[in-house]
């Protein structure tokens, strides 16, 4: 039976983080295992930067954004010198497993990890949603949340001068924050990376939604796509309506995180120490079908994850 394990956050932060590990450092004392939080990502293992948590630890944090471990890129850890020093740390402290919350590069550190004895279980934590092998990523609803709030107050000022707003959203190279933001505040176009757009046609639909009376309109950009700036511009001169462009930027990393992000936080962290106190590791935790599941760390990453196509084309055609 395992007796010690860790838990860091690394990569970008995100809302929920706190929820898993608070659920995996409750989970783990409630078993008898030993517990240490690993600050400032794979940099707290590598310096020792570790602390023994208690059960009030991880008080009062499930409610707030960021992260208590902090968190940070370890460019050091991508070496073998900088596994063997985080391995060496380990033995050093008796820690047996790792529960790594973070992105797909989190998990390529887990399973570097994992190879050398250490057993690790990643827990999806990025506010993009951008690993394949989950439907669902902590923090993903609250960054969402959040954008659709920001939008809709950008859609006060949008209205009262009749102009377009070119509202960029994060989501590093993905689409899914741009098309769930963009479809649930009714923008006139959703523009991301995975589906062809045509900005003649985008101006051309804003000049005829204005002759049955539209008199603002809302363009939801993903960062991926970037030239927010000149989208705007190139709006403005095609259609003549005056445009601007917001960038919303990191206001959608913090924030209280939403009830789903506490909820599937809690899960999984229990799950991931489930999954260790079994002796199992080299694996990543994920949502399918509603369901908590996990996945060997490099079938997840060489896993493909489909764009949501149908509710892009449902909010193109819902916003005429
Ligand atoms: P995310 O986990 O959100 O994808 P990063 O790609 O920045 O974020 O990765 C976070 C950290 O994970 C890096 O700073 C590094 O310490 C570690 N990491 C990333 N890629 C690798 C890799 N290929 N091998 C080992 N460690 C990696
Ligand atoms: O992965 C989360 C994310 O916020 C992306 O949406 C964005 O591209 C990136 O991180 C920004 O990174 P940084 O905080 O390092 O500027």
């Amino acid at each position: 039976m395992i007796k010690t394990i860790g838990v860091l956050t690394s990569g970008g932060d995100a809302p929920g983080m706190n929820a898993a590990v608070r659920a995996v450092a409750r989970t783990a004392i409630s078993r008898g295992i030993k517990v240490y939080g690993i600050r400032r990502g794979y940099n707290g293992l590598i310096n020792g930067d570790i602390i023994e948590m208690n059960e009030r630890s991880v008080s009062d944090i499930l409610q707030k954004g960021g992260t208590c471990l902090y968190t940070a890129r370890c460019p050091e850890f991508r070496t073998a010198e900088g596994v063997d020093k985080a391995v060496a740390k380990c033995k050093e402290i008796g820690l047996e497993g790792i529960v790594v919350i973070g992105g797909d590069g989190s998990f390529r550190g887990a399973a570097d990890l994992s190879a050398k004895g250490i057993l690790c279980i990643g827990l999806p934590g990025t506010i993009d949603n951008d690993i394949a092998c989950t439907e669902y990523t902590i923090g993903y609803d609250t960054a969402m949340n959040t954008a659709l709030e920001m939008v809709d107050k950008i859609r006060d000022t949008a209205q009262s001068h009749d102009r377009c707003s070119v509202v960029e959203v994060m989501g590093r190279n993905a689409g899914y924050i741009a098309v769930n933001t963009g479809i649930a505040c009714g923008a006139t176009e959703i523009i991301t990376k995975e589906m062809p757009y045509d900005l003649d046609e985008v101006a051309k639909k804003m000049l005829e939604t204005r002759k049955t009376g539209k008199q603002h309109f809302i363009i939801v950009v993903a960062e991926g796509v970037g030239h927010s700036q000149e989208i705007a511009q190139t709006l403005q001169e095609k259609t003549g309506i005056e445009a601007r462009a917001t960038i919303l930027g990191h206001v959608q990393r913090g924030g209280s995180p939403t009830l789903r992000d506490r909820v599937i936080a809690s899960l999984m962290g229990n799950y991931a120490v489930d999954l260790l106190t079994q002796g199992i590791g080299n694996r990543v935790v994920g949502m399918q079908n509603n369901k908590i599941v996990d996945f060997d760390i490099q079938e997840a990453l060489s896993m493909q994850k489909p764009y949501e196509t149908h509710t892009h084309e449902v909010a193109r055609e819902i916003a005429i």
